[in-house]
């Protein structure tokens, strides 16, 4: 085992885990930021999706030990007080049913719009489909990702 500084929403932590330690479970299990949920543990469905350098990236697959010069958000670190405007977006239009792929969704959805603020419904689509939602929110989620993108 080996100590690994990563920095996570702004803070440093030394990870004293086995470099192959996917990012999701040292997030759950040794800091209790259980926003980032796991779904399936292979890159497919994105619940656990978190921001690394401002990109949206797949935490379940993703050994700490490749992370040490990477900055990573998660959902807890994404705004203060959980008023970015996806969040915003996402409480007016009401998205979330059971809940459990929404932290994921959002990540995508703050990452796309930091890199095109506008982008057209298509690429909203486009982006957005490789996260899963085992309750069907697909057209919310869309919409509440155009609204978002309205506001900024
Ligand atoms: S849990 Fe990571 S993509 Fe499904
Ligand atoms: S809201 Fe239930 S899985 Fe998406």
């Amino acid at each position: 085992m080996a100590s690994y500084t990563l920095s996570i929403n702004g803070k440093q932590y030394e990870a004293d885990v086995a470099g192959d330690t996917p990012l999701l479970w040292y997030l759950r299990d040794h800091l209790g930021l259980v926003g980032t949920k796991y779904g399936c543990g292979i890159a497919q469905c994105g619940a656990c999706t978190v921001h690394v350098n401002g990109a949206a990236a797949r935490s379940c697959t993703l050994p700490v030990s490749s992370l040490t010069k990477a900055k990573i958000t998660t959902i807890e670190g994404l705004s203060e007080k959980g008023d970015h405007p996806v969040q915003q977006a996402w409480d007016e239009v009401d998205v979330a049913q059971c809940g459990y792929c929404q932290a994921g969704q959002i990540m995508t959805a703050a990452a796309l719009l930091q890199k095109n603020p506008h982008p057209s419904e298509t690429e909203i689509a486009n982006t957005m489909h490789a996260n899963i939602c085992r309750c069907g929110a697909y057209h919310r989620i869309r919409e509440a990702v155009k609204l978002a993108s309205n506001k900024l």
